[in-house]
């Protein structure tokens, strides 16, 4: 009877790590609701930057294998949050945070730094207040030049 006993909690014990496995329960990756996030991506920016991300040649560059990236050196972090497709999005700060979380870890979730803090709505608030309007090339000509200057290895 003990034995049995036993061995009822250990199956429920087990039960109930499945359970939690099954919730799917991950790393944060700030994206509490994927499928409005995607549908997101396909309203407001496939447009430009194309389903896969892969860019329009000519006016979009690629985010695919390359966005995260900037969250490896100063001011692309802010950048990312103020670039004028993402800042002036027509979608409040919480659906717009999960929206580039979302992107970051669809798109090149290989380069997200291990000890990446996702967006939250606040911070994409305050970033977002000051949009980069035509000096966004050049801002992020200058990223790019801090990224290329990068070893591979520390990306
Ligand atoms: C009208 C075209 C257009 C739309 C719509 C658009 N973007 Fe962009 N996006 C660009 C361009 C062009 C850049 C390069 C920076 C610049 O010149 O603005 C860019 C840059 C970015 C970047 C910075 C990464 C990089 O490579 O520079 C992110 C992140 C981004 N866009 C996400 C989004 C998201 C998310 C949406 C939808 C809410 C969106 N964009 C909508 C054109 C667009």
């Amino acid at each position: 009877m003990i034995l049995r006993g036993a061995l009822a909690i250990a199956a429920l014990a087990g039960l109930a790590g499945a359970t939690f496995a099954a919730q799917g329960v991950s790393p944060d990756t700030g994206v509490s609701d994927p499928a409005l996030a995607r549908q997101n991506w396909i309203l407001k920016c496939q447009g430009c930057h194309r389903p896969d991300a892969t860019g329009t040649p000519e006016t979009t560059p690629a985010m695919a294998g390359i966005v995260a990236k900037f969250l490896h050196v100063s001011g692309g972090r802010e950048y990312l949050a103020r670039v004028p497709g993402v800042a002036t999005a027509p979608l409040d700060d919480t659906q717009l945070a999960d929206l580039l979380n979302w992107t970051l870890y669809r798109f090149d979730g290989a380069h997200v730094p291990a000890d990446f803090r996702p967006y939250s709505a606040e911070e994409i608030g305050r970033l977002r207040k000051a949009p980069l309007r035509t000096e966004a090339p050049a801002v992020r000509a200058a990223l790019a030049a801090r990224i290329n200057a990068l070893a591979e290895s520390d990306l």
